[in-house]
Protein backbone atom coordinates (compact mmCIF):
# COMPACT_ATOMS: atom_id res chain seq x y z
CA UNK A 1 0.00 0.00 0.00
CA UNK A 2 1.60 3.50 -0.88
CA UNK A 3 2.45 5.79 2.01
CA UNK A 4 2.69 9.17 2.08
CA UNK A 5 5.98 9.38 4.10
CA UNK A 6 5.43 13.40 4.90
CA UNK A 7 1.96 12.70 6.08
CA UNK A 8 3.32 10.16 8.54
CA UNK A 9 6.08 12.73 9.76
CA UNK A 10 3.32 15.66 9.98
CA UNK A 11 0.75 13.31 12.32
CA UNK A 12 3.18 11.43 14.61
CA UNK A 13 4.00 14.74 15.39
CA UNK A 14 0.73 16.08 16.22
CA UNK A 15 -0.38 13.09 18.31
CA UNK A 16 3.02 13.68 19.51
CA UNK A 17 3.48 17.51 20.70
CA UNK A 18 1.84 17.06 24.26
CA UNK A 19 5.22 14.74 25.15
CA UNK A 20 7.23 15.34 23.02
CA UNK A 21 9.36 18.12 25.36
CA UNK A 22 10.47 15.14 27.31
CA UNK A 23 13.13 14.64 24.40
CA UNK A 24 15.19 17.70 26.43
CA UNK A 25 14.79 16.07 29.53
CA UNK A 26 17.01 12.83 28.65
CA UNK A 27 20.49 13.02 31.10
CA UNK A 28 23.49 11.86 28.87
CA UNK A 29 22.36 14.89 26.49
CA UNK A 30 22.28 17.39 28.69
CA UNK A 31 25.70 18.74 28.25
CA UNK A 32 25.05 19.16 24.25
CA UNK A 33 21.93 21.11 24.93
CA UNK A 34 23.46 23.48 26.84
CA UNK A 35 26.31 23.83 24.71
CA UNK A 36 23.97 24.26 21.61
CA UNK A 37 21.86 27.05 23.76
CA UNK A 38 24.96 29.27 24.35
CA UNK A 39 25.96 28.83 21.06
CA UNK A 40 22.22 29.48 19.73
CA UNK A 41 22.31 32.83 22.16
CA UNK A 42 25.86 33.74 20.16
CA UNK A 43 24.88 33.27 16.77
CA UNK A 44 22.05 34.55 16.74
CA UNK A 45 22.14 37.92 19.09
CA UNK A 46 20.05 40.55 16.93
CA UNK A 47 18.80 38.70 14.27
CA UNK A 48 15.25 38.68 12.54
CA UNK A 49 15.10 35.14 12.52
CA UNK A 50 12.98 32.60 10.03
CA UNK A 51 12.65 29.26 12.14
CA UNK A 52 10.97 26.37 10.20
CA UNK A 53 9.71 23.02 11.94
CA UNK A 54 9.82 25.47 15.32
CA UNK A 55 7.41 22.79 17.06
CA UNK A 56 6.77 23.42 20.58
CA UNK A 57 9.05 26.77 20.25
CA UNK A 58 11.64 25.32 23.13
CA UNK A 59 14.18 26.83 20.84
CA UNK A 60 11.98 29.70 20.05
CA UNK A 61 12.01 30.45 23.34
CA UNK A 62 15.67 30.38 23.85
CA UNK A 63 16.73 32.31 20.78
CA UNK A 64 13.62 34.68 21.61
CA UNK A 65 15.99 36.09 24.54
CA UNK A 66 18.61 37.38 22.04
CA UNK A 67 17.11 37.79 18.41
CA UNK A 68 15.30 41.11 17.27
CA UNK A 69 12.85 39.03 15.93
CA UNK A 70 11.47 35.51 15.32
CA UNK A 71 8.91 34.48 12.64
CA UNK A 72 8.57 30.71 13.58
CA UNK A 73 6.10 28.20 11.60
CA UNK A 74 5.25 25.15 11.32
CA UNK A 75 2.69 22.61 9.81
CA UNK A 76 0.71 21.44 12.54
CA UNK A 77 -1.26 23.57 14.75
CA UNK A 78 -1.13 20.86 17.61
CA UNK A 79 2.64 22.15 18.56
CA UNK A 80 2.41 25.83 17.23
CA UNK A 81 -0.71 26.23 20.14
CA UNK A 82 2.03 25.11 22.51
CA UNK A 83 4.94 27.21 21.51
CA UNK A 84 2.31 30.44 21.46
CA UNK A 85 1.19 29.88 24.78
CA UNK A 86 4.90 29.93 25.87
CA UNK A 87 5.43 33.53 23.91
CA UNK A 88 2.13 35.08 24.34
CA UNK A 89 3.37 38.34 25.95
CA UNK A 90 6.82 38.72 23.63
CA UNK A 91 5.74 40.89 20.45
CA UNK A 92 8.99 39.74 18.61
CA UNK A 93 7.69 36.56 17.69
CA UNK A 94 5.07 35.75 15.25
CA UNK A 95 3.66 32.14 14.84
CA UNK A 96 2.42 31.01 11.67
CA UNK A 97 1.31 27.70 10.80
CA UNK A 98 3.21 26.51 6.89
CA UNK A 99 4.96 23.74 5.27
CA UNK A 100 8.51 23.89 5.18
CA UNK A 101 9.11 22.75 1.29
CA UNK A 102 6.43 25.75 0.38
CA UNK A 103 6.80 28.70 3.05
CA UNK A 104 4.31 30.55 1.05
CA UNK A 105 2.57 32.51 3.83
CA UNK A 106 6.35 33.88 4.77
CA UNK A 107 7.61 37.56 3.71
CA UNK A 108 10.08 39.21 5.93
CA UNK A 109 13.47 40.28 5.76
CA UNK A 110 15.60 37.71 7.64
CA UNK A 111 19.07 38.04 8.28
CA UNK A 112 19.31 34.19 10.30
CA UNK A 113 17.59 30.79 9.23
CA UNK A 114 17.50 28.04 11.68
CA UNK A 115 15.51 24.58 11.54
CA UNK A 116 16.63 22.24 15.28
CA UNK A 117 16.08 18.34 14.01
CA UNK A 118 13.91 19.05 10.56
CA UNK A 119 16.77 18.22 8.43
CA UNK A 120 16.48 14.18 9.34
CA UNK A 121 13.05 14.07 8.50
CA UNK A 122 13.41 15.70 4.39
CA UNK A 123 13.60 12.61 2.06
CA UNK A 124 17.27 12.80 0.80
CA UNK A 125 15.36 13.38 -2.86
CA UNK A 126 13.74 16.50 -1.32
CA UNK A 127 16.87 18.01 -0.09
CA UNK A 128 17.65 20.33 -2.98
CA UNK A 129 14.32 21.87 -3.20
CA UNK A 130 13.74 22.61 0.34
CA UNK A 131 17.17 24.41 0.65
CA UNK A 132 16.70 26.13 -2.48
CA UNK A 133 12.48 27.31 -1.13
CA UNK A 134 14.51 27.93 2.33
CA UNK A 135 17.61 30.21 1.15
CA UNK A 136 14.54 32.19 -1.28
CA UNK A 137 12.94 33.36 2.18
CA UNK A 138 16.10 34.83 3.75
CA UNK A 139 18.08 37.84 2.89
CA UNK A 140 21.43 37.19 0.66
CA UNK A 141 24.51 36.46 3.31
CA UNK A 142 21.64 35.09 5.82
CA UNK A 143 23.00 33.28 8.49
CA UNK A 144 21.50 29.55 8.01
CA UNK A 145 21.93 27.33 11.21
CA UNK A 146 20.57 23.25 11.23
CA UNK A 147 21.11 21.71 14.23
CA UNK A 148 20.37 17.40 14.44
CA UNK A 149 21.08 14.95 15.96
CA UNK A 150 23.60 11.39 14.96
CA UNK A 151 22.26 7.59 15.26
CA UNK A 152 24.28 6.31 18.73
CA UNK A 153 23.55 2.78 19.67
CA UNK A 154 21.94 2.86 23.11
CA UNK A 155 20.66 6.16 22.99
CA UNK A 156 18.74 6.52 19.64
CA UNK A 157 16.16 3.97 19.05
CA UNK A 158 16.80 1.61 15.94
CA UNK A 159 16.84 1.80 12.18
CA UNK A 160 14.47 -0.52 10.93
CA UNK A 161 14.55 0.23 7.33
CA UNK A 162 16.76 1.33 4.72
CA UNK A 163 15.08 1.95 1.90
CA UNK A 164 16.24 2.57 -1.69
CA UNK A 165 17.64 5.38 -2.15
CA UNK A 166 19.31 5.24 1.14
CA UNK A 167 16.67 7.01 3.42
CA UNK A 168 16.24 5.36 7.20
CA UNK A 169 13.57 5.07 9.01
CA UNK A 170 12.74 4.53 12.68
CA UNK A 171 9.23 2.69 15.10
CA UNK A 172 8.48 5.76 16.96
CA UNK A 173 6.35 4.94 19.80
CA UNK A 174 3.98 7.05 21.81
CA UNK A 175 2.89 6.91 25.63
CA UNK A 176 -0.51 5.31 24.75
CA UNK A 177 1.27 2.82 22.66
CA UNK A 178 0.55 4.11 19.28
CA UNK A 179 3.66 3.16 16.83
CA UNK A 180 4.77 5.35 13.53
CA UNK A 181 7.10 4.12 11.05
CA UNK A 182 9.34 8.02 10.38
CA UNK A 183 11.90 8.66 8.22
CA UNK A 184 15.06 9.87 10.44
CA UNK A 185 17.66 9.88 8.44
CA UNK A 186 21.46 10.95 9.23
CA UNK A 187 23.99 12.61 7.24
CA UNK A 188 27.27 12.80 7.00
CA UNK A 189 29.96 15.40 6.45
CA UNK A 190 29.46 14.55 2.58
CA UNK A 191 25.83 14.58 2.32
CA UNK A 192 26.31 18.29 3.77
CA UNK A 193 29.20 19.18 1.17
CA UNK A 194 27.16 17.68 -1.81
CA UNK A 195 24.23 19.44 -0.47
CA UNK A 196 25.39 22.49 0.05
CA UNK A 197 29.06 23.09 -1.58
CA UNK A 198 28.28 25.38 -4.31
CA UNK A 199 25.88 27.40 -2.55
CA UNK A 200 26.58 28.64 0.11
CA UNK A 201 29.92 30.16 2.09
CA UNK A 202 31.77 30.09 5.53
CA UNK A 203 30.15 26.52 5.89
CA UNK A 204 31.40 24.94 9.57
CA UNK A 205 30.20 21.25 10.36
CA UNK A 206 30.32 20.70 14.41
CA UNK A 207 29.91 17.24 15.84
CA UNK A 208 28.99 17.48 19.34
CA UNK A 209 28.30 13.87 21.26
CA UNK A 210 24.80 12.96 20.45
CA UNK A 211 24.11 16.30 17.91
CA UNK A 212 25.49 17.72 14.73
CA UNK A 213 25.63 21.83 14.23
CA UNK A 214 25.67 23.20 10.30
CA UNK A 215 26.57 27.05 10.12
CA UNK A 216 27.01 28.88 6.69
CA UNK A 217 25.75 32.22 4.92
CA UNK A 218 23.58 31.90 1.86
CA UNK A 219 25.72 33.05 -1.40
CA UNK A 220 25.02 36.74 -1.94
C1 LIG B 1 11.51 16.79 15.43
S1 LIG B 1 10.24 17.99 15.54
C2 LIG B 1 11.23 19.44 15.88
C3 LIG B 1 10.52 20.51 16.63
C4 LIG B 1 11.40 21.67 17.10
N1 LIG B 1 12.16 22.23 16.02
C5 LIG B 1 12.34 21.20 18.18
O1 LIG B 1 13.48 20.85 17.84
O2 LIG B 1 11.96 21.18 19.35
C6 LIG B 1 9.79 18.21 13.86
C7 LIG B 1 8.72 19.23 13.61
O3 LIG B 1 8.47 19.32 12.21
C8 LIG B 1 7.09 19.60 12.04
N2 LIG B 1 6.75 19.26 10.64
C9 LIG B 1 6.51 18.05 10.09
N3 LIG B 1 6.30 18.18 8.78
C10 LIG B 1 6.42 19.50 8.47
C11 LIG B 1 6.33 20.27 7.29
N4 LIG B 1 6.11 19.69 6.10
N5 LIG B 1 6.50 21.60 7.37
C12 LIG B 1 6.73 22.20 8.56
N6 LIG B 1 6.83 21.54 9.73
C13 LIG B 1 6.70 20.19 9.68
C14 LIG B 1 6.40 18.78 13.08
O4 LIG B 1 5.11 19.27 13.36
C15 LIG B 1 7.38 18.93 14.27
O5 LIG B 1 7.00 20.00 15.09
Amino acid sequence: MFRDIEKDIQQYYADRANEYELTYERPERQTDLKTIRILLKNLLNEHHVLEIACGTGYWTKIISSVAKSITATDINNEVLKIAKNKLIKLKKVTFIQDDSYSLKKIRGNFTAGFAFSWWSHILISKLNDFINVFHSRLQPGALVIFIDNFHIAGSSIPICRIDNDGNTYQIRKLQDGREYEILKNFPTRQTFEEILGKRVKNLKIEFLTYFWIITYNVLL
